[in-house]
């Protein structure tokens, strides 16, 4: 086993005070991370921070204004270094990631008429279909790219096979939130660019789990969720700078055409951002302790952004050791069905989400009965409703979804499958 293989980074468990909760004296498992992450102490005192110190609007001559101001800043900053983005106006904070792509959609749909084309794909999250559905108003035709059901990849030929002269953009995910599939993004930019079509990526599931460097990807905007990445619940969209200043926003007339204020609706949440900047810096701060490891892959970075991209080096290298371990884990409920990657081999292809089905209980009778026992778990199609549908699985409730993040470890998953073992014994009632 190499140096890297063994990175444990369970020490960082003691950052997340929810860690420490228990259920009827038992520690609670969170493997429900796919839905949202556990905040580190951290986050959560910088936005008490905020709120008790700085709490104002922006712009401000007076004191706790120019403190909000230096917030916003260093937050657009921390995910600029955390994306690799050329500059933090090049970053875009939101509701979420759902309210931002509707807006972006909305206003690219503008350079777009009848005739003109979108391609999707079937292992995306609804919040990257829908927005671009609703473009099916202005006559934009939307065509879904299929996935190899065998083991959830996306079927790339066919993803080609849709893009022709009149596609003016692709949406694509990074990751799926329900069975793990990491895309290969930097295919469907090529393909994309074959046609000068834009590339639009849901990055949502990737951010918590591997370095996610816009400039390598070559996309046009990427979005993502500080509550899936440890910090709360706040919206980001990096877009590239010439797209931002092209693009109209629908905004109040008074409010500034200068970037990123321009895609910034209304007040924001300040609170959001400043945790959203502690989440980064939580981050960093687990890099420092990982770059001697990842010297090779650290070169041309420097600051904050070697150490975000060591964070994530040693993130996605531990994370495979649970994937490993949850594959083995399987072998010990043979009731248990996975869909998607299910190689061992092939860890490196997926972040570690897992879907299960169980033929005699439903996918919510099985997190029921997991809850009871502490761990908590989703059920259902979590918003994936095109890839959950194509696995047939819309009408037996989805699939139970079992997803680790960086402070689970393997010793939880060992428990949960003792509790599937004992649970698949017995007869749901
Ligand atoms: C892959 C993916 N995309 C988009 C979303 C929506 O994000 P938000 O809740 O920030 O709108 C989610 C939420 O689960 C997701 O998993």
């Amino acid at each position: 086993m190499t140096s890297r293989a063994r990175t444990d980074l369970s020490r960082y468990r003691a950052d997340f005070p929810a860690l420490t909760m228990k259920q009827d004296d038992r520690p609670l498992v969170f493997f429900d991370n796919p839905g949202g992450t556990q905040v580190s102490l951290a986050v959560a005192e910088a936005m008490q921070r905020y709120l008790l110190t700085a709490n104002a609007n922006v712009h401000g001559p007076f004191l706790t204004s120019r403190r909000t101001d230096v917030v916003l800043e260093e937050a657009h900053a921390a995910m600029a270094d955390l994306l690799n983005a050329s500059g933090p106006d090049e970053i875009v904070f939101g509701q979420n990631m759902t309210s931002l792509t509707f807006a972006f959609a909305r206003s690219l749909g503008r350079e777009m008429g009848a005739g003109d084309e979108i391609v999707v794909t079937t292992l995306d999250h609804d919040a990257n279909i829908a927005p671009w559905l609703a473009l099916q108003e202005r006559g934009v035709v939307v065509r879904c790219a299929d996935i190899d059901p065998a083991d959830c990849t996306l079927d790339y030929a066919n993803l080609h096979g849709l893009i022709n002269e009149r596609t003016k953009l692709v949406a694509v995910g990074l990751a799926s939130n329900a069975v793990g599939t990491i895309n290969d993004v930097r295919q469907v930019v090529r393909m994309a660019r074959e046609v000068g079509a834009l590339v639009y990526v849901d990055a949502v599931q990737a951010v918590p789990h591997f370095p996610v460097d816009v400039q390598a990807l070559g996309c046009d905007f990427l979005a993502c969720s500080a509550y899936k990445f440890f910090g709360p619940h706040q919206g980001i969209v990096w877009g590239k700078r010439e797209h931002l200043e092209r693009l109209t926003a629908y905004k109040v007339r008074p409010a500034s055409n200068e970037l990123p204020s321009k895609w910034e609706t209304g007040t924001q949440s300040h609170e959001g951002q400043a945790g959203t900047l502690a989440a980064v810096n939580y981050l960093a701060s687990v890099g420092r302790d990982h770059m001697e490891h990842y010297q090779d892959e650290l070169k041309l970075l420097d600051g904050r952004r070697a150490e975000l991209r060591a964070a994530m080096l040693a993130i996605r290298d531990y994370e495979q050791t649970l994937s490993r371990h949850f594959l083995a884990g399987m072998q010990t409920v043979p009731e248990l069905t996975l869909y998607g990657i299910a190689d061992p081999q092939r860890v490196a292809e997926r972040v570690p989400t897992f879907a299960v089905t169980v033929p005699t209980w439903t996918p919510q009778q099985l997190s029921a009965a997991l809850a009871e026992r502490g761990f908590a778990t989703w059920a259902g199609h979590y918003y994936a409703l095109a890839l959950v549908e194509r696995l047939g699985r819309l009408e037996g409730g989805g699939m139970l979804r079992i997803g680790c993040a960086h402070y689970n470890t393997a010793a939880e998953l060992d428990d949960l499958f003792a509790a599937l073992q004992e649970i698949v014994t017995i007869n749901p009632s």
